[in-house]
C-alpha cells in the first residue's frame, strides 16, 4: 500500500465510455495513451480515442513528437473526449513485440513521474505489442515504485506546493481480474522496496540499532516470525567480531531473525544477510569529515533483507526464508575497539582489527557463522555496504558479485538482467585470500590497498562454512545512486526486487 498513489483496474471498455462522456469544462483528469514506433495507437486505444486521433496526429507534427520511448506528448485533450488532459506515450512497440518486465516496470515510472501529487489519470493499458497481466501488474509496479517519497522530515511547504495527496491511477485492461491477482503481488514487492529505502533515508539519531530492530519486528504483523538477540544473548553465541563493533556505542547491538515459513518445511530454507550499520564513523579509524552523513545508509543491506522477507511475506511466497541482519553502530569512544585489537569470532577464529573503519565484515562474520550453523540453509547470500573500492570498480551500475557457487552466481545474474537491478561477478582466489593472513592472529580484518572489495569477500568466504554463498557489496547501488525511472530516492531498496526474483524462478513450491 502506497501512501503517494492509488492504483484501481477496469475494463477497456469503462475506459471507452469514460471517454465519451463530454468532459466538465476546464476538466483535469488525464487520459494517458501508448503508440508505437509509428506513431500507431494499439486498436482498442484507437477505438477509445475516437476522433481525437486527428488531434493527436497534428499534437504530435507540431511537435515533432516520433513516439520515441521515454519521450511523451503533452496535449490538452481535444473537446469531446472526456478528458482534460491527453498524455501520448512513446513505446517504440512493434506488433508482436511487447516490452519485457523491466521495460514495463519503467514505462510505469516513466508515466509517473508525468503525474503530479493528487492527480486523476486513466492510462489506457493496450501497448501496440500487446499487454499481458504481467505486463500491466509490471507497470503498476512502476508506478509505485516511482511516486514513493521520502518527506517525513520536511515540515514547511512553499505556499505554491499542491497539498500532498497521492495519485489516483486507474489502469484499464483487458482482463481486470487476471491483472488484480498479479498486481497484488507486485505491489507487495514494491511495498517491500519502499519499506527498505525509508529505513536507509532515515537519520541516525533515529534510527539505531534497537530502533531498527523495532521495525524489523513489525514484519510479524505479515506473518513473519522475528526474534530479537540482544547483548547478554550475542555474548551467549561468543559473537565477538560484531559485538567487538558496537562496543564504542552509546546504543546497543542487536542481531535480528526473521523467518517466513511459506515453503511446508520440507527442505532447508534459502537465507539472506545484511550488514546493519546503521551509523559507520570509522570508529578509532575515524573517517573525514566530507560527506560522512550518507554513512547513515551503511544499513541498507538490512534494509534490503527487511525489505526482502516484507515482499515474500506480502505475496506468500512458497518458500521457507530466514533473514538475518547484524545492527550495530559504528563510533569513537574510550570503550571502542582499538586497531590491533585481537577479537574471537563466533567461528572461534581470530580477527587481527588492523582498521576499525573495516567494520562490516566482522558483523558479517558472525552473522554469516550464526545462519550456517543454526540453519544449514540451501544457500546463503550476504547483502553488504561494505567497501568504497567497489564504487571505484563499478560505480552504481552493478553491484559486486561474489561466489563459491557458479549456478548460484548466474541464478543471480539471470534475475539482475530481469529486473535491471544489476551484477557483476568479481574474481575470488587464494592468492587473494593470503593477503588477509595476520602476523598475529588468524587473519586480519583488511587487506592492502588494492583489490579493497576482493579482500574484503575473502574474508567473508572464511566464515561461510563452504554453503554455497555469495556477497554483494550494494555500496554503489544501495544509496547514492543517479535517479531513474523507477527511483528518485537516496535510499534506492536495491536488492529487494533481485531477490525476490531469484526466489521466484528457482526456490519456490
Ligand atoms: N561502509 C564503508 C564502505 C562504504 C564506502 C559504503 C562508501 C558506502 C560508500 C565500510 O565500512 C568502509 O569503511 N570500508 C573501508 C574499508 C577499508 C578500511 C579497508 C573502505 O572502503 O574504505
Ligand atoms: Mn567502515
Ligand atoms: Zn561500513
Amino acid at each position: 500500500m502506497s501512501d503517494f498513489v492509488t492504483i484501481a483496474f477496469t475494463p477497456l471498455e469503462e475506459a471507452r465510455s469514460a471517454a465519451r462522456r463530454p468532459a466538465a469544462a476546464g476538466g483535469t483528469e488525464t487520459l494517458v495513451v501508448f503508440v508505437g514506433a509509428d506513431l500507431r495507437p494499439a486498436a482498442a486505444v484507437a477505438e477509445i480515442l475516437g476522433a481525437a486521433s486527428a488531434s493527436l496526429a497534428a499534437g504530435a507534427a507540431a511537435a515533432a513528437f516520433k513516439g520515441k520511448a521515454k519521450t511523451a506528448l503533452d496535449l490538452l485533450a481535444p473537446p469531446g473526449l472526456g478528458f482534460g488532459r491527453l498524455l501520448v506515450v512513446g513505446t517504440e512497440a512493434k506488433p508482436g513485440a511487447a516490452p519485457d518486465g523491466t521495460e514495463m516496470v519503467s514505462l510505469g515510472g516513466f508515466v509517473m513521474g508525468k503525474l503530479r501529487d493528487g492527480a486523476k489519470a486513466t492510462v489506457v493499458l493496450d501497448l501496440p505489442g500487446g499487454t499481458t497481466p504481467q505486463a500491466a501488474a509490471d507497470f503498476a509496479q512502476g508506478l509505485q515504485l516511482r511516486a514513493y517519497r521520502f518527506d517525513r522530515y520536511k515540515t514547511k511547504k512553499k505556499d505554491d506546493e499542491e497539498k500532498r495527496e497521492p495519485a489516483a491511477v486507474t489502469l484499464a485492461v483487458a482482463d481486470v481480474a487476471a491483472v488484480r491477482e498479479r498486481a497484488a503481488a507486485s505491489a507487495g514487492v514494491a511495498d517491500g522496496v519502499e519499506l527498505a529505502r525509508t529505513l536507509v533515508n532515515e537519520p541516525p539519531n533515529v534510527l539505531y540499532p534497537v530502533e531498527f530492530a523495532r521495525r524489523a519486528a513489525e514484519l510479524s504483523r505479515l506473518g513473519v516470525e522475528v526474534e530479537i538477540l540482544d547483548i547478554p544473548a550475542l555474548e551467549r553465541l561468543k559473537m565477538g567480531a560484531l559485538l567487538g563493533v558496537g562496543q564504542g556505542s552509546a546504543h546497543e547491538s542487536r542481531v535480528v531473525v526473521m523467518r517466513w515459513n511459506g515453503g511446508g518445511g520440507g527442505r532447508p530454507p534459502v537465507a539472506f544477510v545484511g550488514k546493519g550499520v546503521t551509523f559507520d564513523t570509522g570508529g578509532i579509524s575515524i573517517k573525514g569529515a566530507a560527506g560522512m552523513e550518507d554513512m547513515k545508509g551503511d544499513m541498507a543491506g538490512a534494509a534490503c533483507v527487511v525489505g526482502l522477507m516484507h515482499a515474500l511475506a506480502a505475496r506468500k511466497a512458497k518458500v521457507d526464508a530466514v533473514g538475518v541482519i547484524g545492527l550495530v553502530e559504528n563510533m569513537p569512544d574510550g570503550k571502542a575497539q582499538r586497531p590491533g585489537d585481537i577479537v574471537t569470532s563466533m567461528s572461534g577464529q581470530t580477527i587481527e582489527i588492523i582498521n576499525t573503519d573495516a567494520e562490516g565484515r566482522l558483523v558479517l562474520a558472525d552473522a554469516l557463522w550464526y545462519v550456517q550453523e543454526r540453519f544449514k540453509p540451501r544457500f546463503m547470500i550476504d547483502l553488504a555496504t561494505l567497501t568504497g573500492a567497489i564504487l571505484v570498480a563499478l560505480a552504481s551500475e552493478h553491484a559486486g558479485l561474489f561466489s563459491n557457487d557458479d549456478e548460484l552466481a548466474e541464478r543471480l545474474g539471470a534475475a539482475g538482467r530481469a529486473t535491471g537491478e544489476k551484477v557483476w561477478r568479481l574474481p575470488l582466489t587464494p592468492n587473494y585470500d593470503k593477503l588477509i593472513d595476520s602476523k598475529f592472529a588468524d587473519m586480519k580484518n583488511t587487506g592492502g590497498r588494492h583489490a579493497g572489495s576482493i579482500t574484503a569477500a575473502q574474508f567473508l568466504q572464511r566464515f561461510t562454512n563452504d554453503t554455497p554463498w555469495v556477497h554483494l557489496d550494494i555500496a554503489g547501488t544501495g544509496m547514492g545512486a543517479p535517479s531513474d525511472d523507477v527511483n528518485q530516492s537516496w535510499g534506492s531498496g536495491w536488492g529487494v526486487r533481485l531477490l525476490d526474483r531469484l526466489v521466484a524462478d528457482h526456490y519456490e513450491g
